[in-house]
């Protein structure tokens, strides 16, 4: 598997960035979305803690996959795909990306905005970007929920389109962004059986 993207593919580390992020959306999403209701005491303390965590881990494999993305490029559009099509997605990955970043920068200003310290995995100090204020605290906590919401339509949205490409427009946009011969495209399945009529072995 070569690391670098190509014209016709994502290279392996893409893919594992990618993937990776995508699983750590679901666990945070999980832990965000019950942690308010835990009883107080230290587990509820860990456990806001591990989300603040798994959180700034995003932001920072975000950083390192736009990075990677500016020096690796992407691959060409799978052919044949309408031109608007093609824009509709490319704005769907950069609003993606925006939210990659906001969420958890919005999540920074909620803690730091109520003075509580923050630290990565109780490794590293991190420290505050905000003032200690009572209305930005609020504020930034319903950005902080709204906008999670708005990634999960949008990345359903794109998980959908994924899937639309797969299986009824039977090209390699998600076959692509998995590791080759994960999953075969309806092409692949096509340019077969043309294959075997050529060479005289269809039934
Ligand atoms: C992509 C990253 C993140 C996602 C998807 C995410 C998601 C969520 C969700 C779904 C909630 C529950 C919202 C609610 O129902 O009120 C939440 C709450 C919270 N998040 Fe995050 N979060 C992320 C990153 C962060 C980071 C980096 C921090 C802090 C450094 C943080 C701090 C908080 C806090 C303090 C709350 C509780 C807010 C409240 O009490 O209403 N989050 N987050
Ligand atoms: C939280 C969930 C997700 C986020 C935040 C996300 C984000 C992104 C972003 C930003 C890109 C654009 C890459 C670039 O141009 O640099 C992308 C590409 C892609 N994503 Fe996701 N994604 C998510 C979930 C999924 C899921 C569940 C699937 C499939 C079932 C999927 C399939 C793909 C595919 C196939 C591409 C490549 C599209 C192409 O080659 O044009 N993603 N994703």
């Amino acid at each position: 598997m070569t690391l670098k993207n190509t014209d016709d593919r994502w290279g392996g580390l893409s893919q594992l960035l990618h993937w990776t992020i995508v699983v750590l959306i679901l666990v945070i999403a999980y832990i965000g979305l019950t942690m308010g209701d835990l009883p107080n005491g230290p587990d509820k303390i860990r456990t806001y803690a591990l989300h603040k965590s798994i959180g700034i881990t995003i932001l920072g494999l975000a950083v390192l996959r736009l990075l990677w993305r500016f020096y690796a490029g992407t691959p060409k559009p799978a052919p044949g795909t309408p031109h608007l099509q093609e824009r509709l997605a490319s704005l769907m990955h950069w609003a993606l990306y925006a939210l990659l970043f906001a969420i958890p920068i919005s999540g920074w200003v909620v803690n730091s905005s109520a003075g509580f310290p923050l630290q990565w995995f109780g490794l590293v100090n991190l420290p505050a970007i905000v003032e200690r204020s009572r209305e930005l605290h609020e504020a930034a906590e319903e950005a902080h929920e709204l906008m999670f919401w708005l990634l999960a339509l949008l990345a359903a949205a794109h998980a959908g389109a994924a899937f639309y490409h797969h299986i009824f427009q039977r090209d390699a946009t998600l076959a692509r962004m998995l590791p080759k011969g994960w999953l075969r495209t309806g092409e692949a399945v096509l340019a077969d059986t043309s294959n075997d009529k050529d060479s005289g072995h269809a039934a």
